[in-house]
């Protein structure tokens, strides 16, 4: 995140910026969905923030002509299963997800094979081609609800996050077999530093994302997805101080949401780097949102086959409510 003020030239070329962006959203008859991980300047100028499950709603229930999607690809892509009468454009294409790119399809499609009767959980953090190959979909919001919704004598494939899924093993009591992908961003959090803090800091609650190591997630006081996060951050009355492990881009609406209360995000192992925050993410910038408005490109298209194919899992994720 950058902390260093404007000069005049660039801060009026900013404002530029977001007066271009908005006449192209209206022009394009255009919704802008960010997720909490994009830079404060996208998530102020979205129509919708949210963690992967509401965005996903969001970009299944507008009726936009155009949704730009300023996250991820499988998210931007999540978008396109869902609503396919709609374009679906993206700031950068570049923009993946260290999970996604763990799981191959042809590969999680042999694991499954392998496992006949077993049923795949795949997280949404995956390509369309492993949605498709998939039994049922999950996000951070409500994967305790979509492993309880399999019946218990049935075993569980799950893909591709290990660390999300070895959390919800102890939360559900389910046993499961996981597919060996990681977040590279939830990765980078080190024990060592989250103790120091918590030493400098006695009264702060620790709050992580269940893609964290369980070396991090045992120091937790609450655990959730983004959403889940950002709510007892700002609600709870148990503390105003708040040790977050999770991408730093959250702490904008944190500190919008309860300016009073202070957030201390976790750094990653090698302070000197920015290794907290999401490469993928932080691709997206205000003039590739504005050329992406203004050329309708870079844009999601997926062969109709395979959107359908993962639509399914898809709709039983929904369909759980
Ligand atoms: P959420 O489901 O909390 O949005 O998490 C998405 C993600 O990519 C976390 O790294
Ligand atoms: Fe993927 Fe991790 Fe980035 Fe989330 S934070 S989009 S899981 S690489």
């Amino acid at each position: 995140m950058s902390t260093t003020a404007p000069t005049t030239t660039a801060a009026s070329q900013h404002l530029d910026i977001l007066d271009e962006i908005d006449e192209l959203r209206r022009i394009r008859k255009a919704v802008i969905l960010a997720h909490y991980y994009q830079e404060p300047d996208i998530q102020d100028l979205a129509d919708h923030i949210g963690d992967s499950l509401q965005l996903a709603r969001a970009a299944r229930d507008t009726d936009a002509e155009v949704i730009l999607f300023c996250g991820v690809h499988f998210m931007a892509e999540t978008a396109k299963i869902l609503n396919p009468g709609r374009i679906v454009i993206v700031p950068d294409m570049k923009a993946g997800c260290s999970l996604a790119d763990a799981a191959p399809a042809a590969r999680v499609a042999a694991w499954k094979a392998a496992h006949p009767g077993a049923a795949l959980v795949s997280y949404i953090n995956c390509s369309a081609g492993v949605k498709a190959v998939s039994d049922i979909i999950c996000t951070s919001s409500n994967a305790v609800r979509v492993i309880e919704s399999i019946p218990r004598d049935q075993q569980i494939l799950f893909c591709p996050d290990k660390n999300l899924g070895r959390y919800l093993m102890q939360q559900t009591g389910r046993d499961m077999e996981l597919w060996p992908g990681a977040c590279i961003v939830h990765e980078t959090f080190s024990e060592q530093k989250l103790i120091q803090l918590k030493v400098r800091h006695p009264a702060a609650k620790v709050i992580c994302h269940p893609e964290c190591e369980p070396q991090l997630l045992q120091h937790a006081d609450h655990i959730g997805s983004t959403s889940s996060l950002l709510r007892y951050a700002t609600t709870t009355p148990d503390a105003d101080t708040f040790i977050v492990g999770t991408e730093p881009g959250i702490l904008h609406q944190m500190q919008k949401a309860a300016p009073h209360r202070t957030f201390l995000p976790l750094p990653g192992m090698d302070e000197t780097c920015a290794c907290n925050e999401c490469p993928h993410m932080r691709r997206n910038t205000l003039e590739k949102i504005r050329d992406a408005l203004r050329d309708l490109a870079p844009r999601i298209e997926m062969p109709e086959p395979l959107r359908l194919a993962a639509l399914q899992p898809m709709d039983r994720m929904m369909a759980l409510g």
